[in-house]
């Protein structure tokens, strides 16, 4: 597996660092977002008492979810690799004051754990450098029933895709700095083949399956059972 490039990672852990109150507040409250991560988890499907893990869980948005379904009796695993995400992950944690539901630093294609009932990645996929070879190892060192990921990239149906242009330029303005150019290929060009090479492996290697797109085609968000 290709392990982040150390100046690609040390400039993606600096920028969710510094940026976690502001993504923190996009994560959390911008509009659809909260549909979007009930509908993440309601895929993933994660049974009371289970082990689920949220790689790349960022500031912890998606956690609450999580904890809801998982109950007290399950444990929720973050991990992520920017401390400053950590933190505020952590006070969230401690807001709730939920014993059950921890972060820990760690890189997302070479995970400090073993063994999970369900695995889950948002907002994840288009930053790693070998997403295939990531969720391979996902579901080879945690062997989880369940896995669900949910991803942005252009949309190929209408009308979403009138405003790929749009989208392409937000792209660009959230790439951590360094990181937007890419041996010649643009921003969105790198994120649309990581998240289709994510969500592909991840489909072919599960039994039952579930994939839709959501919000004009921008929102790729899949699901397996194996
Ligand atoms: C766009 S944010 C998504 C955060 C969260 N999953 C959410 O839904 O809001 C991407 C996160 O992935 C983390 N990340 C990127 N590459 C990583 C890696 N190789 N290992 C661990 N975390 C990584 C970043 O630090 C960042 O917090």
């Amino acid at each position: 597996m290709t392990a982040p490039e150390p100046d690609r990672a040390s400039a993606a852990q600096a920028f969710y660092s510094r940026w976690a109150p502001g993504y923190d507040r996009l994560a959390t409250h911008a509009p659809g977002v909260r549909r979007l991560r009930t509908a993440l988890v309601d895929v993933l499907d994660p049974a009371p008492g289970d082990t689920v893990v949220d790689i790349g869980c960022g500031t912890g948005a998606t956690l609450p979810y999580l904890r809801d379904r998982v109950g007290s009796e399950g444990t929720v695993v973050g991990v992520d690799f920017a401390p400053g995400a950590l933190i505020r992950a952590r006070a969230r944690i401690d807001r709730a004051g939920w014993e059950n539901v921890i972060v820990c630093r760690g890189d997302g294609t070479r995970l400090p754990l073993r063994d999970a009932d369900a695995v889950a990645a948002s907002f994840l996929m288009g930053m790693l450098p070998d997403p295939a070879a990531a969720v391979e190892n996902w579901l080879s060192t945690l062997d989880p029933d369940r896995i669900a990921l949910l991803d942005l990239a252009r949309s190929y149906r209408l009308p979403g895709r009138v405003i790929n242009p749009l989208f392409r330029l937000a792209v660009r303005a959230s790439s951590p700095p360094g990181t937007a150019a890419h041996h010649g290929e643009s921003p969105t060009g790198v994120l649309d083949r990581r998240v289709a090479a994510a969500h592909r492996t991840m489909l072919g290697a599960c039994a039952e399956t579930n994939h839709e797109t959501r919000l004009g085609g921008f929102v790729y968000l899949s699901a397996g059972r194996r």
